[in-house]
C-alpha cells in the first residue's frame, strides 16, 4: 500500500443475502468480531456495498463499518417509475455507491449513463467508488491505454473540487467471478497507469494521495499481497464478502 493509512476493505454483496434478517445477522456477527480487542482493529474497518433496499435497516446495527449501495438507477427525481436516485440512496443512511461495476455495464448502463451517475453521487456527497477494467489484455498492452482514455472520458466532466470523494476500483473484468485473481504485479502496472490518467486529470498530488482499491477473486490468501506489491490502498470483494468468516479474514489480514 503506498499510504500511512487503514486500508479500505469493501464488500459487495451483489444479490445476496435472501434476507434482511440475514443481512442483520450478519452485520451483528462482523461487528461483534471486530471490535473484539484481540485483533485491534482501528475504528472504521470495513465498507459493505448491500442491496439498496437493505441499506435503512443495515445502518443502525453498524459501528466500526459503513454501508454504501451498489449502483443506482436514476439521478433525477420525479415520474420514473422503478428508479432510486442518489439522495434517496443517501437518505438511508449511505455514505458511499459504487459505480460502473462491469455486471452493471453488462446490463446496458452506458458510458454517458456512467458519466451522469458519477457526478450525481459526488454532488450528493458519496463517496464513490467508480470501476475501471479491461476484458481482455493483449500482449503490446494497448489494453492500459483503453484503460486511462477510459478514465479520462469518465472523469472529464467532473469538477475538480469533488475528486476529494473519488475512490478508483480496478477490476479487470476476466478475473471477477472467477476462480483466478490478477497477480499483485499485473495489479501494479496498472495502478500506474491509472495514477498517469488520474495526474493528468488533477496533478501529480491528487493522483498520488487517491484510493485505488483491486477487485476479482479477493481471498483472504491473496488479499495481502494486493496492498503490499499490488500498490492499491484497498479492496473490492466480491464472494468473500458474502460470508461472515471470510470477510472477517480478509479484514484482520489486511489490517495486521
Ligand atoms: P469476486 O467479485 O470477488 O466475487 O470476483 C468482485 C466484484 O465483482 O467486485
Amino acid at each position: 500500500m503506498s499510504k500511512n493509512r487503514a486500508p479500505l476493505i469493501v464488500g459487495n454483496w451483489k444479490a445476496t443475502p435472501k434476507t434482511l434478517d440475514e443481512g442483520i445477522k450478519f452485520i451483528k456477527s462482523l461487528e461483534k468480531k471486530v471490535a473484539s480487542p484481540k485483533y485491534k482493529l482501528p475504528k472504521k474497518t470495513y465498507h459493505i456495498a448491500a442491496p439498496s433496499v437493505f441499506i435503512s435497516s443495515l445502518t443502525p446495527h453498524t459501528k466500526r463499518g459503513e454501508i454504501g449501495a451498489q449502483t443506482f438507477d436514476g439521478v433525477v427525481l420525479g415520474q420514473h417509475t422503478g428508479q432510486v436516485t442518489p439522495e434517496q440512496i443517501k437518505s438511508t443512511g449511505a455514505t458511499f455507491t459504487i459505480i460502473g461495476h462491469s455486471e452493471v455495464r453488462k446490463r446496458g448502463e452506458t458510458q454517458a449513463e456512467r458519466k451522469e451517475k458519477v457526478l450525481a453521487a459526488l454532488k450528493n456527497k458519496l463517496t464513490t467508488i467508480v470501476c475501471f477494467g479491461e476484458a481482455t489484455r493483449d500482449k503490446e498492452g494497448k489494453y492500459l491505454g483503453e484503460l486511462e482514455g477510459d478514465i479520462k472520458e469518465t472523469l472529464h466532466d467532473v469538477p475538480r473540487e469533488l475528486f476529494n470523494n473519488l475512490v478508483i476500483a480496478y477490476e479487470p473484468l476476466w478475473a471477477i467471478g472467477s476462480k483466478e485473481p490478477a497477480t499483485p504485479s499485473e495489479c501494479f502496472e496498472v495502478v500506474i497507469a491509472i495514477r498517469r490518467a488520474l495526474a493528468s486529470l488533477s496533478g501529480i498530488d491528487y493522483a498520488k494521495k487517491v484510493n485505488i482499491l483491486y477487485g476479482g477473486s479477493v481471498t483472504k490468501e491473496s488479499s495481502k499481497a494486493f496492498l503490499e506489491e499490488g500498490g492499491v490502498d484497498g479492496l473490492l470483494i466480491g464472494r468473500a464478502s458474502q460470508e461472515v468468516t471470510s470477510f472477517f479474514e480478509i479484514i484482520t489480514s489486511c489490517h495486521n
